[in-house]
């Protein structure tokens, strides 16, 4: 046999593209790549790459950049650029980079065997269109190998919502959900492989209507089935938007033991004014009557947000109902963003705020964000949680893994290990973990 050639994948952006990341791996295993770490010794190189900021797309250009004496010194190297970038700018990639030899689009990442052999052929190969057929029914079984107790499974893919700052509709395309009863057996072999913890991923999770042996099920369906597979201890779901959390998914979060108590609900803004201009579709007033209702159903729901400031038209007045917003729901975990004009996107027709503005108020929001998460982490003082052990830390003899609500805990005691749940007593909060005792 041919000695192995060897895949050098990079990936940015969302857990999507950590996904995607692992699918092309496992289709170019098919033509005989092998992963490294060291992009000095593979023989191809892809980046997955993300769009959705301008500092996220041109980080791209200059780690492209990066590699040219690499591929001055080994020319048969080949190099790709998969993912959202890939969709968005197709063929002008290889014209302000010409030593790309491959661009691949999330839609299409199933035909890289085919598209790997033509540039080894020394062809270059394009391919971003939306296919008819659906990615995941191309794409090889995964190898029968053991892996970490926690994986993510995309169950949705793409999105209608098209709120006016976002480039996701037109990069990932239109909105797909795949057939429950693949999903079910997917699932299963994870676990039959050691994961005890899925996340179900979806630009829109919450949005999943795939079909069913009996019609088509919910995203609440789908959860509920899956808790019925032994093995698997928790269900986590990323990313839903407000509109799409339905009664069926908020009682799940008070009745169904397996989906753990943290939800990702980005608002990006306080301001009634500006979610209409975002094209959000909601009020401020219903995203909180949501969060009580959710609370309702789960007291202890750990909340955790987007936030994007300086939208075109962002007053004084807006902002400050932005904080409000964040005062009055109290999150756990937080992402904020300056806003960036991106092409092709309705509000990038529109002037921005000078950016000294948005980075003050970037600063402050980030400043009542941190102190909220801090306080939720400070609040796990002397309490007892679930923790699912996923790996080694740092010092010696220390494992660490995530609580039901996330937060990254350390334990110390040869007792611990990876791929157990745990019951701790948390005993201390740093930084950006918390530490604690077997009970
Ligand atoms: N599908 C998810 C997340 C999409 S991108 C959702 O609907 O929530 C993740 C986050 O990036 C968004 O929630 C938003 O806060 C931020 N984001 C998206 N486009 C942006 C832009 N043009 N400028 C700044 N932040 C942006
Ligand atoms: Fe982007 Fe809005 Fe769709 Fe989320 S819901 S992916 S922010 S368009
Ligand atoms: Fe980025 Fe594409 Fe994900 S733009 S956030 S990699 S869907």
């Amino acid at each position: 046999m041919a000695e192995a050639k060897k895949l050098y994948i990079k990936t940015y952006g969302c857990q999507m593209n950590v996904y995607d990341s692992e699918r092309m791996a496992e289709a170019l295993g098919a033509s005989g790549y092998v992963t490294t770490d060291k992009a000095e010794d593979a023989d191809m190189i892809l980046l997955n790459t993300c769009h959705i900021r301008e500092k996220a797309a041109e980080k791209v250009y200059s780690e492209l950049g990066r590699f040219k004496p690499l591929k001055a010194a080994r020319p048969d190297l080949k190099i790709g650029v998969a993912g959202c970038v890939a969709q968005a700018e197709g063929e002008e990639i290889m014209r302000r980079q010409p030593l790309v030899d491959l661009v691949v689009g999330p839609q299409t990442y199933h035909r890289l065997p085919a598209m790997e052999a033509a540039i080894r052929g020394g062809a270059r190969a394009v391919d971003t269109e939306f296919p008819e057929e659906d990615k995941f029914e191309h794409l090889p079984k995964p190898p029968q190998a053991r892996r970490g107790p926690t994986a993510f499974l995309t169950v949705q893919e793409g999105c209608d919502k098209f709120c006016a700052f976002c480039v996701v509709p037109y990069t990932r395309g239109a909105e797909v959900s795949r057939p429950a009863a693949r999903l079910l057996s997917e699932a299963q072999d994870l676990v039959s492989r050691g994961v005890r913890e899925i996340t179900l991923l979806g630009q829109n999770v919450n949005a999943y209507h795939g079909a069913g042996p009996d019609g088509t099920w919910t995203l609440a369906r789908l959860i509920r089935e899956l808790a019925k597979i032994d093995g698997l201890a928790r269900i986590r779901f990323t990313t839903s938007h407000p509109n799409d959390m339905e009664d069926d998914l908020i009682a799940a979060h008070g009745d169904e033991p397996k989906l753990m108590p943290y939800l990702h609900l980005p608002v990006q803004s306080g301001s009634d004014r500006i979610l209409k201009a975002m094209n959000r579709k909601h009020t401020a007033a219903d995203y909180l009557r949501l969060v009580e209702r959710l609370r309702a159903a789960r007291p202890d729901l750990l909340l955790s947000g987007d936030f994007i400031v300086g939208f075109p038209g962002e007053t004084d007045q807006d902002f400050e109902e932005t904080m409000d917003l964040v005062r009055a729901v109290g999150y756990g975990q937080a992402y904020s963003f300056k806003y960036s004009a991106r092409p092709g996107t309705p509000a990038a027709e529109r002037a921005g705020v000078p950016d000294d503005v948005a980075r003050d108020r970037l600063h402050r929001l980030q400043a009542l964000l941190s102190s909220q998460q801090r306080a939720a982490q400070d609040a796990m003082i002397g309490r007892n949680v679930s923790v699912l052990l996923e790996k080694q830390g740092r010092m010696p003899g220390q494992m660490v893994g995530k609580s039901e609500y996330l937060h990254a805990v350390h334990v110390t005691d040869p007792r611990a290990r990876a791929g157990d749940i745990a019951r701790l007593r948390i005993v201390a909060s740093g930084p950006n973990s918390l530490s604690g005792v077997l009970i």
